[in-house]
């Protein structure tokens, strides 16, 4: 199936955040494209605000003027719904109410042609529930886009139980057409990215909980170990706690309160106090003037050892031997299940365990335990976590151990998972059972998160690289250690791992 060629028209219906930044796609790309609103000053606002984004390109140098001038002559205001007769797909971004949506698609079936496509950029209602009240149901695809949509690469192809799988494939490979990252989804609550998502938030609101570190700090980690641009409580104060709070409530109530979706009563507060972020000046941080700038505390500088034994492979942390022998560490390599020994010091990577059961289990009091980082040889931090009777020595050893390697080190508390490593796990799982439950493939999902909300890496993809194994077990003692559904294994990364398959050959 074809992309709608440039001489076909495309119709965006409203002209708020979304509905303008789709009508400014579609005119890049060269369609004729028409725009109408309820509002018509919302149509000359969003025109106007598209504008001056162009403009700001032009000033800086990233587009010509002709350009801005060709793309702005190619978006008409429609006044009445009428005059979208011509359009070739039908692009509806209004008001998310499904009875106001099933309302314009069924006008919209009589006024546009059989052949014509009609999308929805819902974010959160069933595309199978817009298309119920449709004559030809058939024609109806979620066309999800995300904000701000110019900039960002995804589109949600959605389909519900009706939509023609043709009409699906034209939506994407015009998506694909106008530069954008389309996959495949089908219409289940959250569909892909907000539904993947949900962990990143969720998890850093437990770790702040349960007492890991302050939010700086959790930021700081995701951001530097963990590679991601922002970290959770930044990005929620960004998106808005009304808003992030709503689209949690919505997936949790979509999956019938399943408590793996389970909202966070520390963002609740927040959204009942009015403290929604950045937008009305407090959030997790304080935007207001004159407000002090929150300061991570980084380990004071220790000494490391001279020497460590590495027993057996460190999987996806290998690299720090190498990095630790350049650095004038002498190694001593011995056979082991993957751990590192400083005199009386064990220091491992993370594997769901808290430290304090750890040392109880190998009987080695003196256990430091290091947090996942998205490229050891890279990373400018680790993040450090001592059991409850580790001695003070012991941390300082291994702090010095990572210092050596000019990275500064953090130390939490004694969290099952630690920050990173639970993080990306449990994303990387929930990634998993979106993709065990049909609603995208692999791919899908990593292209997804990738360019959806801008994640370093795909989830499975990351899985990967962690090595199933340790993912698996890593999962298996989070839901030990806390017994909640957050923490249910996927059977598709279960039977990865039993297969000794990964997500990509
Ligand atoms: P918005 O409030 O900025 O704009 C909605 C526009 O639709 C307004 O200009 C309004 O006048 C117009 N409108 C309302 N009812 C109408 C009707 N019956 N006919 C014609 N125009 C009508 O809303 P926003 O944020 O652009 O969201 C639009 C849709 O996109 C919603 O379904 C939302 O869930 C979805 N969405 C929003 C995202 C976001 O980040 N804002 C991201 C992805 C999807």
């Amino acid at each position: 199936m074809a992309a709608l060629s440039t001489n076909q028209t495309i119709a965006v219906i409203g002209a708020g955040t979304m509905g303008a930044g789709i009508a400014q796609i579609a005119a890049a790309a060269g369609h004729p494209t028409l725009l109408f609103d309820l509002n018509p000053e919302a149509i000359e606002r969003g025109i106007a605000q598209t504008d001056a984004g162009l403009k700001k390109l032009v000033s800086r140098g990233k587009m010509s003027d002709e350009d801005r001038i060709a793309l702005i002559a190619n978006i008409t205001p429609a006044t009445k719904l009428e005059e979208l007769t011509s359009a070739s797909l039908v692009i509806e971004a209004i008001l998310e109410d499904l009875e106001v949506k099933q309302n314009l698609f069924g006008q919209l079936e009589s006024i546009c042609s059989e052949q014509t496509i009609l999308a929805t950029n819902t974010s959160s209602l069933s595309v199978t529930a817009i298309a119920a009240k449709l004559a030809r149901p058939g024609n109806l695809v979620g066309m999800h886009f995300f904000n701000p949509a110019p900039v960002m690469k995804l589109v949600e192809v959605v389909s519900g139980i009706t939509t023609q799988p043709a009409a699906a494939e034209t939506v994407f490979d015009t998506a694909a057409s106008w530069g954008k990252h389309p996959v495949y989804a089908k219409s289940t609550p959250g569909f892909i990215v907000n539904r993947v998502a949900r962990p990143f938030y969720a998890e850093g609101m437990r770790l702040l909980e349960e007492g890991a570190a302050d939010v700086t700090t959790l930021d700081t980690l995701i951001r530097e170990a963990g590679g991601f641009r922002m970290g959770p409580f930044e990005l929620m104060d960004l998106i808005g706690h009304d808003v992030n709070y709503a689209v949690t409530s919505t997936v949790y109530a979509g999956f019938y309160y399943d408590q793996r979706f389970l909202p966070s009563l520390i963002q609740k507060e927040l959204v009942d106090g009015g403290l929604y972020g950045r937008k009305s000046g407090q959030g997790f941080y304080d935007y207001r003037e004159g407000a002090v700038k929150p300061v991570i505390n980084d380990a004071p500088a220790a000494v490391p050892p001279k020497t460590i034994e590495v027993a057996g492979h460190l999987g996806v942390a290998e690299s720090l031997v190498e990095l630790w022998q350049q650095a004038g560490i002498e190694i001593i390599r011995n056979e082991g299940e993957g751990w590192i020994q400083a005199g009386k010091t064990r220091i491992a990577l993370t594997d769901g365990r808290s430290a304090t059961r750890r040392a109880a289990e190998d009987n080695l009091p003196n256990t430091v335990l290091f947090d996942l980082a998205i490229d050891f040889n890279k990373t400018t931090r680790i993040a450090l976590a001592a059991g409850d009777n580790t001695s003070a020595e012991a941390i300082q050893l291994a702090t010095g151990l990572f210092q050596k390697l000019d990275k500064k080190v953090t130390v939490i508390a004694d969290i099952p998972g630690m920050v990173v490593m639970r993080t990306v796990c449990t994303i990387a799982n929930e990634a998993a059972d979106t993709v065990f439950q049909q609603v995208c493939d692999i791919a899908g999902a990593d292209t997804a998160m990738k360019s959806g909300v801008n994640y370093p890496q795909g989830p499975l993809a990351w899985a990967d690289q962690i090595g199933l194994p340790h993912v698996l077990t890593v999962l298996e003692n989070l839901l030990q250690a806390y017994g909640l559904d957050r923490y249910r294994i996927s059977q598709l990364l279960r039977r990865k791992v039993e297969g000794g398959n990964r997500f990509y050959a």
